[in-house]
């Protein structure tokens, strides 16, 4: 691994390989973390182009306990506002000598184009593309159903909502089929389904309660309406009415089936307060494992890295 991009095209071993380093910071318990020297000396810039509350935080935080430096571009306030380009701002930030780029960006194949064009010396992470990817949250998933859930080739996962606009929902179908989960559902309006979903290895449904019947796991997905044209836009009361998780919609899956969501959540448009802070919730375990994970994510990227930089000087 030298760069993390996405996860199609990734094999089940690697996939496993992430899980199992992230346990292994997990050992000590759920929620504190062991520090590890493993990026001492390396510098992590986060640079986010979008909002982030999850995501930017559990970065820093992972990166931290790693023992990097870590400088967070505040975009806001970054001379981008005066017309730097995305090329230059990192390519400055390449000459401050940054070993690792986290890159959240709207548009999707921007973490790709940093990769291959920008600074192929610098690892890249992506930290969520456009509607493209999201892989650190597709892997902080997966943790979380290994570890409150049957093996994954056991599995009925259901992905409901926003789908047309989700990076968590492509990232989390590839996810979910490399790792042999033989039932994965999508529910959602037709509106809100891409074309040729179909290519995931999914089974689309269009009614909640047909789709969450005897399901493992529900992964709720909210509204992205800042990705919606308007005319796209469902009311969120009649949404609610015939796609939020209710306490009545979640007794059709599993009496034991987990509750997640990416985050942000929105109650009351894709989910019941109740159901959210309910028992079979583990939306929040997500965020705690999300820095375990990019723990693990940002180690390997960053030893693939130093070896590709060690044989290269060799060759020379
Ligand atoms: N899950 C997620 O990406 O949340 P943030 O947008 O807050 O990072």
């Amino acid at each position: 691994l030298r760069h993390f991009l996405g996860i199609d095209g990734l094999s089940r071993e690697l996939l496993t390989e992430i899980l199992d380093t992230a346990d292994s910071f997990l050992e000590v318990g759920e929620r504190s973390i062991k520090k590890v020297p493993l990026l001492r000396g390396k510098t992590v810039c986060n640079v986010f182009f979008e909002n982030s509350t999850r995501t930017r935080s559990t970065f820093e935080l992972a990166a931290k306990r790693l023992s990097a430096d870590v400088l967070n571009l505040d975009v806001q306030t970054s001379s981008t506002s005066k017309g730097e380009t995305l090329y230059d701002t990192l390519r400055n930030l390449e000459a401050m000598a940054a070993d690792m780029f986290v890159v959240r960006h709207g548009d999707s194949g921007a973490a790709h184009f940093i990769a291959g064009n920008v600074c192929p010396d610098v690892a890249i992470i992506n930290a969520g593309d456009g509607n493209h990817a999201h892989p650190t949250q597709a892997m902080l998933d997966m943790l979380t159903i290994r570890r409150h859930q049957k093996p994954f080739e056991q599995l009925s996962v259901a992905i409901v909502g926003d789908i047309l606009h989700s990076r968590v929902a492509r990232s989390n179908m590839e996810a979910l089929r490399i790792l042999g989960c033989p039932d994965i559902r999508v529910i959602a309006p037709r509106t809100l389904l891409p074309e040729g979903i179909e290519q995931y290895g999914v089974r689309v449904f269009n009614d909640l309660r047909t789709g969450l019947r005897d399901v493992d796991v529900v992964i709720m997905l909210r509204l992205q309406k800042e990705r919606m044209q308007s005319g796209l836009l469902p009311s969120e009361g009649e949404f609610y009415r015939q796609y939020g998780l209710t306490s009545d919609s979640l007794a059709l899956a599993r009496p034991d089936a987990l509750v997640m969501h990416p985050g942000p959540i929105n109650r009351g448009v894709e989910i019941e307060s109740a159901v959210a802070d309910g028992a079979q919730s583990v939306i929040l375990k997500q965020v705690t494992y999300g820095i375990a994970v990019r723990m693990a994510v940002m180690s390997m990227a960053m030893a693939g890295q130093t070896t590709q930089r060690q044989s290269r000087q060799g060759a020379e």
